[in-house]
């Protein structure tokens, strides 16, 4: 046991993990190769665990498919042929844009073991961001389904000379139609015997996911193949998995919580992992939570409040079901959410937090840890995290408790992701002193819990989604009305925000509803749904620094209808550097 450089002894924290004993555990032969794939599938059958289902997909129309450890590692050693095949090199990328299907787990497997990084897209994202993400990611291959393929992708194919292959999946199981350089990868998979995975470390790149930044491009987190370690580690602290459970992660296969949580933590822990092909509907979902016996739940805030919105009878008429724990990330819980779980579930809501960056849970409510509603918990073993403030350009650790800071974390945890791709410079500014700055704002309590504040930087929690504002302003620029544009989040009742902007036109443009719905239907064409403003103001001009600008925080409070700008960044500045608007 070593103590976090903070003064206050609930800040005690084990550094000295035992991370070994898990890589021994998964990594087979002492031969100094680790690879997710194998770990999440011939692992198991290995130890005679290849009959047990390791996927249960449940359609639109609730129709199901089992997939068990040995078909899946079958279907992956197929896919990874497949890839080998067309020549992908190890630490290419494979980018895959498909919603909750099955062919999901032998893909990203399939690219595991090929060697490749493993990069799956929101669907809801438009045709502009999935562009941006294709490029900044040098994706060589696409898996995508030919619906999406064909309404996002095909049109703006010429510009990515870098994708190579497409390979689609037909609507409903069935076969592709003929489209130029495409291939039907279900068809590929059955006629191609399977392989075994390359020789890959625990360095080894493994999976990419974009993280909106508050300017420049978006930018993509890499982690290696060493993140399964904390995967593992994580899905038995927090959620106990084992052999006998059904785990429900219902997360969006975008969202790295799906990597993490809906594909490798619940496969390296032997578990079964329940997917539903359909976005959130309260009474389908107790009703799967009920039929399938789920025992582990990971969802979002905004998915609990989606459901409290339904009524408590509702959900006590599924009170008897077979749930140990159920568990959120993305956005704040409160107490009441907590509670309300325990009413109307029989099991409390667990808050846990994390980010793309961190790879995997850092900080949570787990059985073991002690419990507090409405805090974030506290940090797991192996994790050193403290509240640190920047003064001058030294980070120091805030000594008294329940005092505003920002959350830092230790650099030594197995999924800390190892660099960025794309973005401007935003690495350097994180990184302090062997500290990782989140950029969330959080105080401690006396007894170690963190309780979230807010953000240092401009970002937008939209239904658990993190939406970057210089993405969104960046395509509103595109349209020649637009001169100036600033987003920012609004607060709303389900969603915790959503995207407005402010924006001051070119000449000869007259604002008016006209324009608003011109501007709110190119948005959403370019963006698609989830980024597109929902709502465009318009203003002379736009409130800016003296280096030109936009702040942002000004256009919150407008939206906030606040009198003025002042909120917590001001009060508490960030590292000087750390972000635009300083
Ligand atoms: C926010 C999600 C409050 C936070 C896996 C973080 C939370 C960002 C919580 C990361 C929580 C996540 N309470 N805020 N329990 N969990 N966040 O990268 O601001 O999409 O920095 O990863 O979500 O979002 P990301």
């Amino acid at each position: 046991m070593a103590s976090a450089k903070s003064g206050n002894a609930a800040k005690t924290v084990e550094t000295s993990f035992p991370w070994d004993e898990t890589l021994a555990e998964l990594s087979g032969p002492a031969d100094g190769c680790l690879n997710i794939a194998t770990a999440c599938a011939d692992h198991h059958v290995a130890a005679g665990r290849g009959d047990n289902v390791a996927v249960r997909w449940l359609g639109r129309r609730l129709e199901r498919r089992d997939i068990t450890y040995r078909q899946l590692a079958d279907l992956s050693g197929r896919a990874a042929a497949v890839l080998a095949g067309l020549g992908l090199a190890p630490g290419d990328t494979v980018a895959v844009l498909m919603d909750r299907v099955p062919e999901l787990y032998s893909a990203a497997l399939g690219i595991w073991k090929a060697g490749g990084v493993y990069c799956p897209l929101f669907a809801a994202f438009g045709p502009g961001p999935i562009k941006a993400r294709l490029e900044v990611g040098r994706a060589r291959v696409l898996i995508a389904s030919e619906e999406l393929y064909l309404r996002k992708v095909a049109p703006g194919r010429a510009g990515l000379p870098q994708l190579e292959h497409v390979l689609l999946l037909g609507e409903d199981g069935g076969s592709v139609r003929p489209h130029d350089g495409c291939s039907d990868f279900r068809a590929l998979l059955a006629a191609t015997p399977p392989v075994g995975p390359v020789a890959t470390t625990p360095d080894s790149p493994a999976f990419l996911h974009f993280t909106s930044g508050t300017t420049g491009t978006p930018k993509g987190a890499l982690h290696t193949h060493r993140a399964v370690l904390a995967h593992l580690v994580t899905a038995r602290a927090v959620f106990g998995l084992g052999e006998a459970d059904i785990f429900w992660c219902t997360a969006d296969p975008g969202w790295i919580t799906s990597t993490a949580y809906g594909v490798i933590a619940p496969l390296a822990a032997g578990a079964t992992v329940l997917v539903d092909e359909a976005d959130v509907e309260p009474r389908r979902w107790y009703g799967i939570l009920h039929d399938e016996k789920v025992t582990a739940w990971y969802t979002t805030p905004t998915a609990i409040r989606t459901m409290m919105r339904f009524g408590a009878a509702l959900a006590r008429s599924y009170r008897e079901n077979s749930l140990r724990v159920v568990a959120s990330v993305g956005e704040p819980l409160n107490g009441e959410a907590v509670s309300w779980g325990q009413k109307a579930l029989g099991v409390p809501f667990l808050d846990t937090w994390w980010q793309t960056e961190t790879g995997a849970i850092v900080v949570a409510n787990a059985p073991g840890q002690g419990r507090r509603p409405g805090s974030m918990g506290r940090a797991l073993p192996g994790v050193e995290a403290a509240v640190m403030r920047c003064d001058g350009t030294a980070p120091k650790a805030v000594e008294a408790a329940d005092t505003v800071g920002e959350l830092a974390l230790r650099l030594d945890w197995p999924s800390m992701f190892s660099g960025y791709l794309g973005g401007n410079g935003l690495l350097t500014n994180c990184f302090r002193e062997g500290w990782y700055f989140t950029g969330d704002l959080v105080k401690q309590d006396a007894d170690g819990f963190f309780w979230f504040i807010g953000r240092v930087d401009d970002m937008i929690k939209c239904g658990g989604l993190q939406i970057g504002p210089f993405e969104v302003e960046g395509m509103l620029m595109d349209h020649p009305a637009v001169a100036e544009v600033g987003v920012v989040g609004k607060p709303d009742l389900l969603l915790r925000e959503v995207p407005v902007a402010f924006a001051s036109l070119n000449p000869g443009f007259e604002a008016g509803d006209a324009l608003r719905a011109e501007l709110l239907s190119f948005a959403r064409q370019e963006l698609g749904n989830v980024l597109a403003p929902r709502e465009i103001y318009f203003v002379d001009e736009l409130p800016k620094t003296f280096t030109g600008k936009i702040l942002r925080r000004v256009l919150k409070a407008k939206a906030l209808a606040e009198p003025d700008g002042t909120d917590l960044l001001a009060a508490l500045p960030p590292c000087p550097g750390r972000f635009d608007d300083e």
